[in-house]
């Protein structure tokens, strides 16, 4: 046992009660029969424990890491133009919102109304937003720690009807697969309104050494984030996965348009957890993410299939990720 009994890392694995509400349930379930299932599957939104959202923090800051940088330097070159294209006082909802840093970057020119940032890592996003409310004390702001990634989520009450800017931010997107996504772009349409929109950053496809790079860094910090997921399924499950018997693996799988993150087995072994347990041999693997690479004109059509259509696109010179936004089409005008 490596761990100090003082080390405040233990203390956190260990002393917490067990969250039994409906929503840790349901996500403990999920978790569970990923593990059991023949290609095993861990799904992205796991990797972002408090410590994950930290990892992926760092990883932002890695200069193989272009997606934030670029999509940072597009606001900043096109900040003026974006903002009177999607207009001031809106509701401005930050889904899988973080730190709230990109949103905060755009309130200088934006202006909203309505400030409701949502993301799974509900303590995490709790904090920023103490912090936020701080230095916009104009802004009315309203956290929801909620699990958008499924298809059955809704907006509360609290949050204003008028004018909601959906913003999506960071490639996010990307972790759906193109039919996925489509299904959460029109659950965002839905709940838009006659006179919504939304913001979304999305990666472009691009050459394959530069994903590569991307996804697997030579500092390993991206190796970190992927690791991580393990020890939080130990805390959520109660299992016993040894972080050291795994790897990173980090590629763009041209075919697929997309790039993948695993973990793989670097010996044979048993994990168990409460309830449970499972063998996996030497070299097999848990796939943990997806991340999908579009090319404009494919972005463009997505969206215009879910209800939108796109009214600016934005890039950098090199091509390699583009901020789109889109307005509400009204169902009586679409095709
Ligand atoms: C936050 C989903 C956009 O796919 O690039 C970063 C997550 N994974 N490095 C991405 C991620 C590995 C990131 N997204």
């Amino acid at each position: 046992m490596l761990n100090h009994p003082l080390d405040p890392s233990a203390l956190a694995d260990f002393d917490l009660p067990a969250d039994t509400s409906a929503e840790a349930l349901r996500l403990r379930a999920e978790l569970e029969a990923g593990l059991r299932a023949r290609d095993a599957c861990i799904s992205p939104k796991f990797l972002y424990d408090a410590l994950g959202s930290k990892l992926f923090e760092a990883i932002c800051e890695v200069p193989e890491y272009y997606p934030t940088r670029t999509e940072a330097a597009i606001f900043e070159r096109h900040g003026g133009e974006i903002a009177r294209a999607v207009g001031t006082g809106t509701t401005l909802i930050d889904l899988g919102a973080g730190n709230c840093a990109k949103a905060a970057r755009l309130f200088p020119l934006l202006h909203p109304a309505q400030y409701v940032p949502v993301d799974i890592s509900a303590d995490f996003l709790q904090d920023a937003v103490e912090r936020l409310q701080q230095r916009f004390r104009h802004i009315e702001m309203n956290a929801l720690g909620m699990d958008f990634s499924g298809g059955d989520w809704q907006l509360p009450d609290v949050v204003r009807s008028e004018r909601r800017l959906f913003f999506y931010p960071g490639s996010s997107i990307g972790n759906f697969t193109p039919e996925d996504a489509l299904a959460f772009l029109r659950r965002v349409r839905a709940q838009c309104g006659a006179d919504g929109g939304i913001l979304i950053g999305i990666d472009l496809a691009k050459e394959h050494a530069v994903l590569d790079a991307a996804y697997d860094d030579a500092l390993g910090v991206t190796a970190a984030f992927n690791l991580n997921v393990l020890r939080h399924a130990n805390r959520l499950l109660g299992a016993d996965f040894d972080i050291r018997a795994w790897r990173h693996r980090g590629f763009y799988n041209e075919r697929m348009r997309r790039v993948e993150m695993h973990l793989e087995a670097r010996s044979s072994q048993q994990v168990s957890w409460q309830g449970g347990s499972r063998r996996f041999e030497a070299g097999e693997c848990i796939h943990t993410e997806n991340s999908y690479k579009y090319r404009p004109s494919d972005a463009v059509g997505l969206l215009e299939q879910a209800g939108f259509a796109a009214a600016g696109v934005w890039q950098d010179a090199r091509g390699w990720f583009a901020v789109i936004h889109a307005r509400a089409i009204p169902p009586g005008a679409m095709h």
